[in-house]
């Protein structure tokens, strides 16, 4: 059958359909402007009008295909979403390729699914129907955050309250931000955060601000805060925590230059180093690094003891991409040699002359001190807290993420090992993985959830007064009766 050749009046017509034929009178598209650009889209307009297709300048209510192209499916379904249009279930929101296949078939060819710009927020609203946890543990979450425009806030909002030394509200905030980042898509309106645990008023009330202005002024005007700015930056250096950069900041230093020049301001060693090293160390680790730094210190734990071994943990594990610094878990086949391994690891680094801070921290663990009551409380496993000098040389293809001006072929980096006996290995290991917020969570579900005492050194119940073994994390998750969460998915 002959397509239908008419000339149609429509409102179109005045924004430059001009005198083109329309061929096909079923169809009437219309181009999203965002991420295609002004030009292509007029470039488009005009070819698809040549080849006598219906398109409207204006997105209405007479639009049956809607063309994207390069926008992100939920991005594109909130945009469509705030043009307040009704948006019939007859509506196709298509890829780009519908639109090119329909230029070269000459023809709109049909619509097939994978054509479709999927409502992602169709997948939000099934997630919310079912419970989601208060448990960061019974959560999956990837390093794919859907609501960075809140968790960003929040995040803003936590440091500020650390600064302040606010416990209880800060975790609340961190919490929220929790909740949201193991969200399969972003929040649409502030309903859609009602069957949701950890999201209290003063969270709601963040929530409604962003989503009425787009951000929130608490936020804005801590930015511009210049107190809040300089805590943010005295604390940005390795060792230096709040109460130091307040002191700092009373004293009237704004500026790491000034601290520095300041002839009655007492460093400690660790703050010495922060200084001297932080440009490097304020810069993110690549994966690259932390897979050069994994191999140097391989290799001279083999000299040491070939039967030894070691694991990437902390956030590379999570699949990072970038850290701040290096967590490495070292590892003895027998139980007692971890110790003598350490101290003999950093002696050898000490004389390859690329030991350039080092904080050694003796075990402090007794067998019979398991486990800990107190929260968060740092284990008691031999470990170190180094700065290593990393040569361009080992690093493989990528080369350093240093500031381009320093052209000294090597940067400084951040490095933690821990040695765990090999009896608590799988604890530390599920201990240093992280995230922080997932750890945290783990040990409160432990707690309250199954009368169960965990920390980086055992996992002990209660209720039968027995410690429980573990020689994998799986093992641990099934004790805590618990689903397995991949490292990748504990990015809480
Ligand atoms: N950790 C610990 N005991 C310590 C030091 C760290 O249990 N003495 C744990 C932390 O709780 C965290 C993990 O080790 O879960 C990693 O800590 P850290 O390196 O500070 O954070 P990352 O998650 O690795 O983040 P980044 O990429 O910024 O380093
Ligand atoms: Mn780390
Ligand atoms: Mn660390």
């Amino acid at each position: 059958m002959l397509p239908l050749v008419r000339k149609r009046s429509r409102p179109g017509e005045a924004h430059g359909q001009g005198s083109h034929e329309v061929r096909f009178t079923k169809v009437t598209i219309y181009l999203v402007e965002r991420r295609m650009g002004r030009s292509r889209r007029r470039i488009l307009t005009n070819l698809a009008r040549s080849k006598g297709f219906y398109v409207e300048d204006i997105l209405s209510g007479t639009v049956t295909h809607i063309v994207a192209e390069g926008n992100p499916a939920m991005e594109l379904w909130l945009w469509l979403r705030a043009q307040g249009l009704p948006l019939p279930a007859r509506l196709e929101v298509l890829d780009i390729s519908w639109f090119t296949e329909s230029m070269q078939a000459g023809e709109p060819v049909p619509v097939e699914t994978r054509h479709r710009i999927q409502d992602s927020s169709q997948q939000l609203g099934t997630v919310l129907t079912s419970r989601v946890s208060q448990y960061a543990c019974q959560r999956r979450t990837t390093l794919d955050n859907r609501n960075k425009i809140f968790t960003d806030a929040f995040e803003v909002l936590v440091e500020h309250l650390e600064f302040s030394d606010s416990k209880g509200p800060c975790l609340a905030f961190k919490r929220a931000a929790s909740v949201l980042k193991s969200l399969p898509s972003t929040l649409r309106h502030l309903g859609d955060a009602d069957g949701l645990p950890c999201l209290g008023e003063h969270c709601r009330d963040v929530l409604e601000e962003i989503f009425e202005c787009g951000k929130c002024s608490r936020v804005e005007d801590l930015m511009c805060n210049e107190k809040f700015r300089t805590m943010k930056l005295f604390t940005s250096v390795f060792g230096v925590g709040p109460k130091t950069a307040e002191k700092w900041y009373h004293r009237g230093l704004r500026t790491l230059q000034e601290v520095v020049s300041q002839p009655n301001v007492h460093l400690n060693k660790m703050q010495r180093a922060g200084l001297l090293y932080y440009r490097d160390i304020s810069r993110g680790i690549s994966r690259a690094e932390a897979d050069a730094v994994g191999r140097i210190i391989a290799e001279t734990m083999h000299c040491i003891s070939p039967s030894a071994t070691m694991t990437l943990t902390g956030g590379f594990r999570r699949g990072k991409a970038f850290g701040h610094d290096v967590d490495y878990i070292l590892s003895t086949p027998e139980s007692g040699a971890e110790e003598a391994l350490l101290l003999r690891v950093i002696d050898r680094l000490r004389y390859q002359g690329i030991l350039l801070y080092c904080d050694y921290q003796e075990s402090t663990f007794d067998k019979e001190r398991i486990p800990c009551r107190r929260f968060e409380a740092m284990d008691h496993f031999p470990k170190c807290f180094l700065i290593l000098k990393l040569d361009a040389m080992t690093v493989e293809d990528g080369g350093l993420q240093n500031n381009p001006e320093d052209q000294r072929g090597w940067r400084a980096v951040r490095v933690d090992l821990v040695a765990p006996p090999a009896d608590r290995y799988a604890y530390t290991l599920l201990g240093w993985t992280g995230s922080t917020q997932f750890e945290r969570d783990l040990r409160r579900f432990a707690r309250l959830e199954r009368g169960m005492l965990l920390d980086n050194h055992a996992l002990y119940d209660r209720n039968k007064s027995i410690l429980l073994p573990a020689k994998t994390e799986e093992d641990i998750f099934a004790h805590l009766g618990l689903e397995y969460i991949e490292p990748w998915q504990r990015n809480a």
